[in-house]
């Protein structure tokens, strides 16, 4: 009997959810993909690479398509125009990002900046925004140069010896070790940290939770539920990184003079109070994001300039020209300073953003109410994907998208259409730490040594996942 029942509410859910994601609900909502199906929706449309499948849906629809995530109702738009117009002039209905359990479960109900709501999020960002503006980052030069120098140690150890190196695991632990010392005046020798259990486990939990957040079970909202359960009570790989910052959270409680702030923390805990539970999660919350947010984009954009140096040695020769020239010796050191005088340098850090998008599908925002965007109506509770990856690939607005060409970028910043920071009120708060930081680990490395396939010079590195360079 139980039996029967279970059958009956399971076909009644699948009748009624095909029902409802096959139905028009506006004669102006953008057009659908095709057939979508019960729990998947049109999952089964993306293939093994999302952002691939997705670029390819792009090219058969348009830049506007109406899609189902699962089961959520998602409507991608790749137009310039309006990813503006919700970003920036409608934002006041777009101010949220999706909600999704896991994500949930990983804020402890949305208590941090990157999935913070409405008005806690204003909050917080308006703190945090603060201590990463232009001016507050060229104050912490030093700190950058110092990790740099710390790094060129090791790394010219390594080369007089002819070993290899990873630059996966080395371009994350510089831009962690940067974390550490700016949010919480904690202090490791490059090489220190790269022997540091907690580190290494820090970084290998932080790997995980970025795989599990591109999980297509989190868009199932039966599925997502089991996997929160799972995640929740035996396997929160976000467990570990909370409980290191909670320890500093609580050692700097101990020891903080709020009249003499020593760090972005105890900047955080002064402006907000930790007068309620709330206010605590905040801030611990916060100290997560900004090791989330702030290590894995930077770290792999790092590496992908890396490759392409390896890939085109006839720019690394231009490049280390240009880095001499601006700071008159190939023994001084690449600073942020030098960063007006290479213009080469800083399109060709573009161009690899370009052509390798960092986060090719930006978090989702939810749309607060029905609204139309330019000719289409997208009803209250959708959630919008602006794809940029697809505009970067776009040959309507780009010359040859598919080739590498960074004098593209010269006397032209493209500016309304590149992006990769985001756009209008929620833009990347990290954005002037991490050009700061790719500035100054990239341009040094080019002026210490030559960089190259560990498969042999003149070799071209084609397989991201499986590299490890060589240099001299
Ligand atoms: C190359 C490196 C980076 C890239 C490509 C990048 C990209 C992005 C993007 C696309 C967003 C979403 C914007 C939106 O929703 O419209 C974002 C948000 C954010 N990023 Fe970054 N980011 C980088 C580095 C950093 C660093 C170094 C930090 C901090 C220390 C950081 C902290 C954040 C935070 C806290 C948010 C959420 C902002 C909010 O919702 O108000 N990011 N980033």
């Amino acid at each position: 009997m139980i039996i029967k029942i279970l059958a009956l509410l399971f076909l009644t859910y699948i009748i009624v959810s095909f029902y409802i994601k096959n139905r028009k609900c506006h004669p102006k909502e953008p057009k659908s993909i095709g057939i979508a199906l019960p729990l998947i929706g049109h999952l089964y449309k993306l293939g093994k690479q999302p952002h691939r499948g997705l670029l390819q849906l792009v090219k058969e629809n348009g830049p506007v398509f109406k899609m189902w995530f699962g089961d959520h109702y998602s409507i991608i738009i790749t137009d310039p125009k309006l990813v503006h117009e919700i970003l920036v002039r409608q934002f006041h209905i777009f101010t949220n990002k999706n909600r999704n359990t896991i994500l949930e479960l990983f804020s402890s109900g949305y208590n941090n900046i990157v999935h913070g709501r409405d008005q806690d999020w204003k909050e917080l960002r308006t703190v945090v925004a603060s201590a990463f503006s232009n001016r507050k980052i060229r104050n912490i030069s030093d700190l950058i140069d110092n990790e740099v120098n710390s790094l060129l140690v090791e790394l010219s150890n390594l080369s007089d010896s002819g070993q290899v190196f990873n630059p996966q695991m080395t371009c994350k632990i510089f831009s962690l070790n940067i974390i550490f010392r700016y949010v919480y005046s904690i202090q490791l020798e490059y090489g220190e940290r790269a022997q540091d259990p907690r580190t290494l486990e820090i970084i290998n939990q932080t790997d995980r939770l970025m795989k599990l957040m591109t999980r297509p079970w989190r868009f199932m909202k039966g599925i997502s539920w089991v996997h929160f359960q799972y995640a929740k009570y035996f396997a929160n790989p976000i467990e570990l990184v909370k409980q290191e910052v909670q320890k500093i959270v609580y050692e700097h409680l101990d020891t903080i003079d709020p009249d003499h702030p020593r760090d972005l923390l105890d900047h955080l805990i002064t402006t907000i109070g930790v007068d309620t539970d709330k206010n605590l999660t905040r801030i611990i919350h916060c100290g997560i994001d900004f090791i989330l947010a702030g290590t894995e984009t930077t770290s792999s954009t790092m590496e992908w300039i890396i490759v392409y140096l390896i890939n085109y040695p006839e720019y690394q020769e231009k490049l280390y020209q240009e880095i001499v020239d601006a700071t008159g010796s190939p023994d001084s050191l690449g600073q942020e300073r030098h960063r007006k005088d290479t213009p080469l340098f800083n399109s060709f850090v573009k161009e690899v953003m370009r052509m390798n998008w960092t986060v090719p599908l930006t978090v989702g925002r939810e749309c607060s109410e029905d609204v139309m965007i330019g000719d289409y109506f997208i009803p209250k509770g959708a959630q919008t994907y602006q794809f940029p990856y697809a505009l970067m690939h776009s040959s309507e607005y780009w010359d040859e998208p598919e080739i590498f060409k960074p004098d593209r970028f010269i006397n032209n910043q493209h500016s309304d259409i590149f992006m990769p920071f985001g756009l209008g009120p929620r833009i990347c708060v990290g954005m002037s730490l991490a050009t700061s930081e790719i500035f100054a680990l990239v341009t040094n490395l080019i002026l210490k040594f030559k960089l190259y396939s560990s498969n042999g010079k003149g070799e071209k590195v084609d397989t991201y996942e499986s590299i490890i360079y060589a240099f001299d």
